[in-house]
């Protein structure tokens, strides 16, 4: 069995055993159109960016797949630890296809009529499976009922909700985004006051862990280091950009996110300031052609 996690431009990604435990081995391979010596340099470089990328965010208490080892000159690979979940891209496509939050429920409170979506339908397909599992599965008796009552209760509003309620119970929708916003724009927010940008916030590039639901950050390849108001805005902006165009209606989240990340942001009013130019920019980029 291959288990290729992903073959981008930049990296190869693969599920490996590292020490008996599930890993994730990151190889950056040799570009032959590039110069060796060069190309050595910026594989070595840009390798050695991510892992310290990663190491820097875990020490500032955001969640993180772990370095296991690192090889800057050979291979150019990271071995980090390998998180059971599932990505926020796969979330969002589970829960509301093409809803906005704002709007009420998507289609997978009544149908899950969320055909057509590349990539996903296998994952969907398992979930759907197991939802179907779990209605089937009738408790035996009464303390069972209640026992399972209570492992899906929907606790009070401010309240973090339980893992498993967040990620399958029966919720509203409201409430589920809600809680995404907020792990989300916590999370990037506490990355940012540690001095680091991502560069590449998209929803291919957080994942929910599937024992405590926390958001993982994965996939440093772009990350540095900076204390620039600038640099931060234009990490929210990719993170707009990329909500929008895989998750259309996605708007009430995002706006969610933005808050949660002013509420924990040490210069949340002025990065915000900042997205709004950045996003003027942008529009005019665009109108630009
Ligand atoms: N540590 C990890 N644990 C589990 N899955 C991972 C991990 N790192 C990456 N993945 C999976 O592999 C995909 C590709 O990895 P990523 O680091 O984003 O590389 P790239 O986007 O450059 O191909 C991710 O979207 C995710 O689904
Ligand atoms: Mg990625």
């Amino acid at each position: 069995m291959d288990d290729l996690l992903g073959m981008g431009a930049e990296a190869t990604v693969r599920k490996i055993t590292f020490a008996a435990h599930p890993a994730v081995s990151k190889i950056r391979p040799v570009k032959t159109y590039r110069h060796p010596v060069l190309d050595q340099k910026l594989r070595s470089r840009r390798t050695a960016t991510e892992a310290r990328c990663m190491e820097r965010a875990l020490k500032a208490g955001v969640c993180a797949p772990a370095v296991l080892r690192v090889d800057k000159k050979e291979n150019c690979e990271i071995i980090m630890e390998y998180i059971a979940g599932q990505t926020v891209r796969a979330f969002l496509h589970r829960y509301c296809p093409l809803a906005d939050p704002a709007l009420g429920p998507g289609p997978t409170e009544d149908e899950p009529g969320d055909e057509g979506i590349e990539g996903e339908q296998e994952e969907e397909h398992e979930e759907e499976h197991h939802v179907s599992e779990v209605q089937l599965e009738a408790p035996a008796s009464a303390a069972a009922a209640a026992a399972a009552a209570t492992a899906t209760a929907v606790p009070a509003p401010g309240a973090a909700l339980p893992p498993a309620v967040f990620l399958s119970g029966d919720l509203p929708l409201k409430e589920r985004m809600d809680e995404a916003a907020r792990k989300i724009g916590g999370t990037i927010a506490r990355l940012h006051n540690a001095g680091i940008c991502h560069g590449d916030l998209t929803t291919s590039n957080m994942m929910f862990r599937d024992d405590s639901a926390d958001l993982v950050l994965i996939d440093f390849g772009l990350a540095f280091m900076s204390s620039s108001a600038e640099d931060k805005a234009v990490d929210l902006y990719v993170l707009e950009r990329a909500l929008l165009a895989t998750h259309p209606n996605s708007k009430a989240l995002f706006d969610g996110i933005m808050e949660n990340y002013a509420r924990t942001s040490t210069k949340g009013e002025e990065i915000l300031a900042r997205l709004v130019k950045v996003r003027a920019r942008g529009r005019k980029k665009s109108m630009a052609g």
